[in-house]
Protein backbone atom coordinates (compact mmCIF):
# COMPACT_ATOMS: atom_id res chain seq x y z
CA UNK A 1 0.00 0.00 0.00
CA UNK A 2 3.05 2.24 1.02
CA UNK A 3 4.45 1.46 -2.23
CA UNK A 4 1.13 2.36 -4.51
CA UNK A 5 1.06 6.01 -2.27
CA UNK A 6 4.74 6.40 -3.23
CA UNK A 7 4.49 6.19 -6.67
CA UNK A 8 0.77 8.13 -7.28
CA UNK A 9 1.38 10.73 -4.49
CA UNK A 10 4.46 10.91 -2.46
CA UNK A 11 6.98 10.98 -4.87
CA UNK A 12 5.65 14.07 -6.65
CA UNK A 13 5.99 16.02 -3.37
CA UNK A 14 9.15 18.17 -2.34
CA UNK A 15 11.40 15.11 -0.07
CA UNK A 16 11.49 17.25 3.44
CA UNK A 17 7.43 18.66 3.25
CA UNK A 18 6.74 14.83 2.42
CA UNK A 19 9.15 13.90 5.75
CA UNK A 20 7.45 16.54 7.79
CA UNK A 21 4.31 15.35 7.26
CA UNK A 22 4.57 11.68 7.67
CA UNK A 23 6.49 12.17 10.51
CA UNK A 24 4.07 14.48 12.15
CA UNK A 25 1.55 11.54 11.18
CA UNK A 26 2.92 8.85 12.82
CA UNK A 27 3.88 10.59 15.91
CA UNK A 28 -0.06 12.09 16.09
CA UNK A 29 -1.17 8.24 15.68
CA UNK A 30 1.07 7.01 18.91
CA UNK A 31 -0.03 9.60 21.04
CA UNK A 32 -3.78 7.87 20.40
CA UNK A 33 -4.53 5.30 22.79
CA UNK A 34 -3.38 2.03 22.37
CA UNK A 35 -2.07 2.59 18.74
CA UNK A 36 1.44 2.80 19.98
CA UNK A 37 1.44 -1.33 21.97
CA UNK A 38 -0.35 -2.20 18.61
CA UNK A 39 2.45 -0.99 16.34
CA UNK A 40 4.61 -2.50 18.79
CA UNK A 41 2.78 -5.97 18.93
CA UNK A 42 2.69 -5.87 14.73
CA UNK A 43 6.26 -4.83 14.05
CA UNK A 44 8.47 -5.06 16.71
CA UNK A 45 11.24 -7.55 16.59
CA UNK A 46 10.51 -10.84 18.49
CA UNK A 47 12.56 -13.56 16.95
CA UNK A 48 15.00 -14.55 19.21
CA UNK A 49 17.71 -15.11 16.75
CA UNK A 50 17.85 -11.51 16.01
CA UNK A 51 18.38 -10.70 19.84
CA UNK A 52 22.31 -8.29 19.49
CA UNK A 53 24.60 -7.63 22.96
CA UNK A 54 26.21 -4.36 21.63
CA UNK A 55 27.27 -0.95 23.60
CA UNK A 56 26.13 -2.87 26.70
CA UNK A 57 23.03 -3.24 26.23
CA UNK A 58 20.76 -6.03 24.68
CA UNK A 59 18.67 -4.92 21.37
CA UNK A 60 15.60 -7.33 19.87
CA UNK A 61 17.48 -6.55 16.39
CA UNK A 62 20.43 -5.41 14.63
CA UNK A 63 18.67 -2.72 12.03
CA UNK A 64 18.62 1.02 13.47
CA UNK A 65 17.35 4.27 12.21
CA UNK A 66 20.61 6.17 11.44
CA UNK A 67 20.82 9.95 12.65
CA UNK A 68 19.04 12.40 10.55
CA UNK A 69 15.30 11.46 10.71
CA UNK A 70 14.60 12.13 14.26
CA UNK A 71 16.90 15.34 14.67
CA UNK A 72 14.95 16.64 17.70
CA UNK A 73 13.99 13.47 19.36
CA UNK A 74 10.69 13.92 18.70
CA UNK A 75 9.33 10.95 17.67
CA UNK A 76 11.53 7.77 18.94
CA UNK A 77 8.55 5.93 20.89
CA UNK A 78 6.64 6.31 17.59
CA UNK A 79 9.78 5.09 15.57
CA UNK A 80 11.04 2.21 17.96
CA UNK A 81 7.01 1.06 17.88
CA UNK A 82 7.64 0.82 13.63
CA UNK A 83 10.20 -2.09 14.59
CA UNK A 84 13.47 -0.41 15.03
CA UNK A 85 15.85 -2.37 17.12
CA UNK A 86 17.32 0.90 18.20
CA UNK A 87 17.28 4.81 17.16
CA UNK A 88 20.09 7.27 16.80
CA UNK A 89 18.42 10.85 17.25
CA UNK A 90 20.14 14.08 15.83
CA UNK A 91 22.65 15.52 15.07
CA UNK A 92 22.35 18.18 17.89
CA UNK A 93 24.35 21.18 17.95
CA UNK A 94 24.98 23.05 21.04
CA UNK A 95 23.19 25.89 20.29
CA UNK A 96 19.67 25.70 18.04
CA UNK A 97 20.75 26.34 14.22
CA UNK A 98 18.16 26.63 11.02
CA UNK A 99 19.97 24.69 8.74
CA UNK A 100 20.63 25.33 5.21
CA UNK A 101 18.12 27.21 2.57
CA UNK A 102 15.44 25.18 1.23
CA UNK A 103 14.85 23.32 -0.90
CA UNK A 104 17.90 20.79 0.58
CA UNK A 105 16.89 17.19 0.27
CA UNK A 106 16.40 15.75 -2.90
CA UNK A 107 15.61 12.14 -4.50
CA UNK A 108 17.27 10.46 -6.92
CA UNK A 109 14.66 7.64 -7.27
CA UNK A 110 15.84 5.79 -10.27
CA UNK A 111 19.22 5.57 -8.22
CA UNK A 112 17.07 4.73 -4.68
CA UNK A 113 19.14 7.59 -3.25
CA UNK A 114 18.79 10.98 -1.86
CA UNK A 115 20.84 14.34 -1.65
CA UNK A 116 20.94 16.39 1.11
CA UNK A 117 22.56 19.20 2.43
CA UNK A 118 20.67 19.75 5.65
CA UNK A 119 23.07 21.68 7.62
CA UNK A 120 22.38 20.32 10.87
CA UNK A 121 18.60 22.19 11.07
CA UNK A 122 17.85 21.48 15.10
CA UNK A 123 16.42 23.13 18.03
CA UNK A 124 19.78 22.31 19.90
CA UNK A 125 20.61 20.45 22.70
CA UNK A 126 19.41 21.63 25.41
CA UNK A 127 16.13 20.70 23.65
CA UNK A 128 17.07 17.63 22.66
CA UNK A 129 17.91 16.51 26.32
CA UNK A 130 14.11 18.18 28.06
CA UNK A 131 12.72 15.69 25.10
CA UNK A 132 15.06 12.66 26.06
CA UNK A 133 14.55 12.79 29.97
CA UNK A 134 11.12 11.97 29.17
CA UNK A 135 12.16 8.87 26.86
CA UNK A 136 10.64 5.53 27.39
CA UNK A 137 12.26 1.98 27.33
CA UNK A 138 14.48 1.11 23.89
CA UNK A 139 17.48 1.62 22.88
CA UNK A 140 18.33 5.57 21.97
CA UNK A 141 21.79 6.66 20.33
CA UNK A 142 22.85 10.82 20.34
CA UNK A 143 24.75 12.65 17.77
CA UNK A 144 26.32 15.23 18.07
CA UNK A 145 27.53 17.67 15.96
CA UNK A 146 29.52 21.08 15.69
CA UNK A 147 27.23 24.49 15.75
CA UNK A 148 27.86 25.83 12.43
CA UNK A 149 28.91 29.60 13.87
CA UNK A 150 31.33 28.17 16.22
CA UNK A 151 34.80 28.15 14.60
CA UNK A 152 37.04 25.21 14.74
CA UNK A 153 39.65 26.55 17.49
CA UNK A 154 36.40 26.27 19.80
CA UNK A 155 34.71 22.76 18.19
CA UNK A 156 35.66 20.98 21.52
CA UNK A 157 34.24 23.12 24.10
CA UNK A 158 30.68 23.05 21.28
CA UNK A 159 30.95 19.27 21.45
CA UNK A 160 31.26 18.95 25.14
CA UNK A 161 28.39 21.28 25.71
CA UNK A 162 26.17 18.64 23.70
CA UNK A 163 28.24 15.79 25.57
CA UNK A 164 27.10 17.00 29.37
CA UNK A 165 23.40 17.40 28.23
CA UNK A 166 22.71 14.75 26.53
CA UNK A 167 24.96 11.58 27.71
CA UNK A 168 22.95 11.32 30.69
CA UNK A 169 19.91 10.54 28.91
CA UNK A 170 21.56 8.75 26.00
CA UNK A 171 22.41 4.93 25.77
CA UNK A 172 25.28 6.15 23.31
CA UNK A 173 26.73 9.19 21.98
CA UNK A 174 28.18 9.39 18.47
CA UNK A 175 30.75 11.98 17.87
CA UNK A 176 29.59 13.50 14.10
CA UNK A 177 33.14 14.60 12.20
CA UNK A 178 31.68 13.06 8.64
CA UNK A 179 28.07 15.22 7.42
CA UNK A 180 29.24 17.09 3.87
CA UNK A 181 27.14 20.41 4.90
CA UNK A 182 28.76 22.01 7.66
CA UNK A 183 32.18 23.85 6.41
CA UNK A 184 35.52 22.36 7.84
CA UNK A 185 33.56 19.55 9.90
CA UNK A 186 34.89 16.48 8.01
CA UNK A 187 38.75 18.27 8.90
CA UNK A 188 38.16 16.67 12.05
CA UNK A 189 38.70 13.40 10.77
CA UNK A 190 42.21 14.00 11.36
CA UNK A 191 43.68 11.90 14.12
CA UNK A 192 45.75 14.81 15.11
CA UNK A 193 42.38 16.95 15.55
CA UNK A 194 40.24 13.66 16.45
CA UNK A 195 42.98 12.78 19.26
CA UNK A 196 41.80 15.85 21.39
CA UNK A 197 38.43 15.83 20.38
CA UNK A 198 37.39 12.21 21.30
CA UNK A 199 39.60 12.48 24.18
CA UNK A 200 37.34 15.77 25.67
CA UNK A 201 34.10 14.06 24.87
CA UNK A 202 34.54 11.09 26.69
CA UNK A 203 35.69 13.30 29.92
CA UNK A 204 32.34 15.14 29.43
CA UNK A 205 30.68 12.28 29.42
CA UNK A 206 31.69 10.69 32.41
CA UNK A 207 31.42 13.71 34.07
CA UNK A 208 27.53 14.34 33.27
CA UNK A 209 26.96 10.46 34.03
CA UNK A 210 29.35 9.46 36.80
CA UNK A 211 27.58 6.11 37.77
CA UNK A 212 27.05 5.05 34.09
CA UNK A 213 29.49 4.94 31.13
CA UNK A 214 27.81 6.11 28.11
CA UNK A 215 29.51 4.16 25.20
CA UNK A 216 30.94 6.41 22.89
CA UNK A 217 31.59 6.07 18.43
CA UNK A 218 32.48 8.08 16.02
CA UNK A 219 31.02 8.63 12.36
CA UNK A 220 33.03 8.64 9.88
CA UNK A 221 33.01 9.63 5.74
CA UNK A 222 32.91 6.93 3.01
CA UNK A 223 35.04 9.69 1.15
CA UNK A 224 38.33 9.16 3.96
CA UNK A 225 41.48 7.75 1.73
CA UNK A 226 42.31 4.38 3.20
CA UNK A 227 45.46 5.74 5.68
CA UNK A 228 43.16 7.73 7.09
CA UNK A 229 40.34 5.01 7.92
CA UNK A 230 43.15 2.95 9.44
CA UNK A 231 44.29 5.74 11.37
CA UNK A 232 40.84 5.98 12.59
CA UNK A 233 40.77 2.78 13.72
CA UNK A 234 44.20 2.86 15.20
CA UNK A 235 43.03 5.89 17.33
CA UNK A 236 40.01 3.94 18.67
CA UNK A 237 41.74 0.92 19.90
CA UNK A 238 44.36 3.73 21.68
CA UNK A 239 41.10 5.42 22.90
CA UNK A 240 39.03 2.63 23.91
CA UNK A 241 36.51 3.80 21.67
CA UNK A 242 33.47 1.73 22.03
CA UNK A 243 32.36 1.81 18.14
CA UNK A 244 32.55 3.32 15.18
CA UNK A 245 29.71 4.09 12.38
CA UNK A 246 30.75 3.49 8.60
CA UNK A 247 29.33 5.82 6.93
CA UNK A 248 27.63 8.96 6.64
CA UNK A 249 26.79 10.47 3.14
CA UNK A 250 29.27 10.76 0.27
CA UNK A 251 30.42 13.43 -1.71
CA UNK A 252 30.83 11.69 -4.71
CA UNK A 253 28.65 11.45 -7.35
CA UNK A 254 29.45 8.11 -9.47
CA UNK A 255 27.40 5.37 -10.79
CA UNK A 256 24.54 7.39 -10.84
CA UNK A 257 21.34 6.40 -13.11
CA UNK A 258 20.25 10.12 -13.26
CA UNK A 259 21.91 12.16 -15.84
CA UNK A 260 24.33 14.19 -15.09
CA UNK A 261 22.98 17.54 -15.85
CA UNK A 262 20.09 16.77 -12.76
CA UNK A 263 22.53 15.58 -10.57
CA UNK A 264 24.57 18.87 -11.24
CA UNK A 265 21.58 21.10 -11.08
CA UNK A 266 20.66 20.05 -7.43
CA UNK A 267 24.17 21.46 -6.01
CA UNK A 268 26.08 20.29 -3.11
CA UNK A 269 25.15 17.62 -0.44
CA UNK A 270 25.33 14.54 0.73
CA UNK A 271 24.45 11.35 -1.28
CA UNK A 272 23.15 8.47 0.33
CA UNK A 273 20.99 5.34 -0.51
CA UNK A 274 21.95 2.48 -3.37
CA UNK A 275 24.81 4.14 -5.05
CA UNK A 276 26.84 4.39 -1.45
CA UNK A 277 26.17 0.83 -0.66
CA UNK A 278 29.42 -0.53 -2.04
CA UNK A 279 31.40 2.16 -0.86
CA UNK A 280 30.31 1.84 2.35
CA UNK A 281 30.76 -1.71 2.76
CA UNK A 282 34.55 -1.50 1.40
CA UNK A 283 35.34 0.91 4.40
CA UNK A 284 33.25 -1.35 6.85
CA UNK A 285 35.44 -4.37 4.98
CA UNK A 286 39.05 -2.30 6.00
CA UNK A 287 37.74 -1.29 9.67
CA UNK A 288 36.77 -5.10 10.54
CA UNK A 289 40.85 -5.90 8.77
CA UNK A 290 42.28 -3.93 11.32
CA UNK A 291 40.09 -4.36 14.45
CA UNK A 292 39.10 -7.73 14.11
CA UNK A 293 35.93 -7.49 16.92
CA UNK A 294 37.88 -5.40 19.26
CA UNK A 295 35.85 -2.02 18.68
CA UNK A 296 31.80 -2.35 17.70
CA UNK A 297 31.06 -1.46 14.11
CA UNK A 298 27.97 -0.23 12.95
CA UNK A 299 27.25 -0.19 8.91
CA UNK A 300 25.22 2.52 7.18
CA UNK A 301 25.33 3.32 4.04
CA UNK A 302 22.96 1.91 1.45
CA UNK A 303 21.31 -0.59 3.15
CA UNK A 304 18.04 -1.61 1.49
CA UNK A 305 17.26 -5.17 1.91
CA UNK A 306 17.97 -8.79 4.26
CA UNK A 307 20.61 -9.29 1.86
CA UNK A 308 22.64 -5.86 2.58
CA UNK A 309 22.01 -6.28 6.27
CA UNK A 310 23.43 -9.79 6.10
CA UNK A 311 26.53 -8.78 4.18
CA UNK A 312 27.19 -6.43 6.12
CA UNK A 313 26.80 -8.06 9.02
CA UNK A 314 28.74 -11.25 7.79
CA UNK A 315 31.66 -8.30 7.14
CA UNK A 316 32.16 -7.42 10.91
CA UNK A 317 29.16 -5.21 11.87
CA UNK A 318 27.65 -5.91 14.66
CA UNK A 319 24.79 -3.12 14.11
CA UNK A 320 23.51 -1.91 10.91
CA UNK A 321 21.56 1.14 10.32
CA UNK A 322 19.53 3.09 7.26
CA UNK A 323 17.63 6.13 6.77
CA UNK A 324 17.28 6.28 2.70
CA UNK A 325 16.28 2.35 2.59
CA UNK A 326 13.67 3.70 5.47
CA UNK A 327 11.96 6.61 2.97
CA UNK A 328 11.99 4.34 -0.18
CA UNK A 329 10.79 1.23 1.70
CA UNK A 330 8.08 2.96 3.99
CA UNK A 331 6.38 2.50 7.41
CA UNK A 332 6.25 -1.58 7.17
CA UNK A 333 10.13 -1.71 5.88
CA UNK A 334 11.69 -2.52 9.15
CA UNK A 335 9.76 -5.19 10.24
CA UNK A 336 9.69 -6.73 6.99
CA UNK A 337 13.61 -6.61 7.16
CA UNK A 338 14.20 -7.89 10.64
CA UNK A 339 11.84 -10.91 9.37
CA UNK A 340 13.69 -11.29 6.32
CA UNK A 341 16.70 -11.59 8.47
CA UNK A 342 15.28 -14.08 10.79
CA UNK A 343 14.61 -15.99 8.18
CA UNK A 344 18.46 -15.88 7.03
CA UNK A 345 20.05 -16.76 10.39
CA UNK A 346 17.48 -19.68 10.22
CA UNK A 347 18.65 -20.98 6.84
CA UNK A 348 22.34 -20.88 7.65
CA UNK A 349 21.22 -22.94 10.77
CA UNK A 350 22.69 -20.45 13.12
CA UNK A 351 21.13 -19.97 16.31
CA UNK A 352 21.27 -16.17 16.62
CA UNK A 353 22.72 -13.88 14.03
CA UNK A 354 25.49 -12.53 16.57
CA UNK A 355 27.16 -15.64 15.08
CA UNK A 356 27.21 -14.66 12.34
CA UNK A 357 29.28 -10.98 12.72
CA UNK A 358 32.49 -11.37 10.78
CA UNK A 359 31.90 -14.62 9.38
CA UNK A 360 32.87 -13.12 6.40
CA UNK A 361 36.27 -11.25 7.52
C1 LIG B 1 18.19 13.75 4.78
C2 LIG B 1 19.34 13.16 5.53
C3 LIG B 1 19.79 13.79 6.69
C4 LIG B 1 20.86 13.25 7.40
N1 LIG B 1 21.27 13.87 8.55
C5 LIG B 1 22.29 13.32 9.26
C6 LIG B 1 22.68 13.90 10.48
O1 LIG B 1 22.13 14.89 10.94
N2 LIG B 1 23.72 13.32 11.14
C7 LIG B 1 24.36 12.19 10.69
O2 LIG B 1 25.29 11.69 11.35
N3 LIG B 1 23.97 11.61 9.54
C8 LIG B 1 22.96 12.13 8.82
N4 LIG B 1 22.56 11.54 7.66
C9 LIG B 1 23.32 10.35 7.19
C10 LIG B 1 22.64 9.05 7.58
O3 LIG B 1 22.58 8.91 8.98
C11 LIG B 1 23.42 7.85 6.99
O4 LIG B 1 24.70 7.77 7.58
C12 LIG B 1 23.59 7.96 5.49
O5 LIG B 1 22.45 8.52 4.89
C13 LIG B 1 23.86 6.61 4.85
O6 LIG B 1 22.81 5.71 5.12
P1 LIG B 1 21.59 5.46 4.08
O7 LIG B 1 22.20 5.17 2.74
O8 LIG B 1 20.84 4.32 4.67
O9 LIG B 1 20.79 6.70 4.05
C14 LIG B 1 21.50 12.06 6.94
C15 LIG B 1 21.02 11.43 5.78
C16 LIG B 1 19.96 11.96 5.08
C17 LIG B 1 19.49 11.24 3.85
Amino acid sequence: MYRLLYWLVLRWLPAEATHRVSFALLRAAVVLPGVARALERLCAPRAPELRVHALGRELPGPLGLAAGFDKDARGVRALLALGFGFVEVGTVTAEPQPGNPRPRMFRLTRDRALINRMGFNNDGAAAAARRLAHRGAGTIGANIGKTRRVPEAEAIADFTDSARRLAPHADYLVVNVSSPNTPGLRDLQAVDKLRPLLTSVRAACDLASPTRRVPLLVKIAPDLADADIDAIADLALELGLDGIIATNTTIARTGLATSDAAVTALGAGGLSGAPLAARSLAVLRRLRARLGGRVTLIAAGGIATADDAWQRIRAGATLVQAYTGFIYGGPGWPRRLHRELAAKVRAAHLASIEQAIGADA
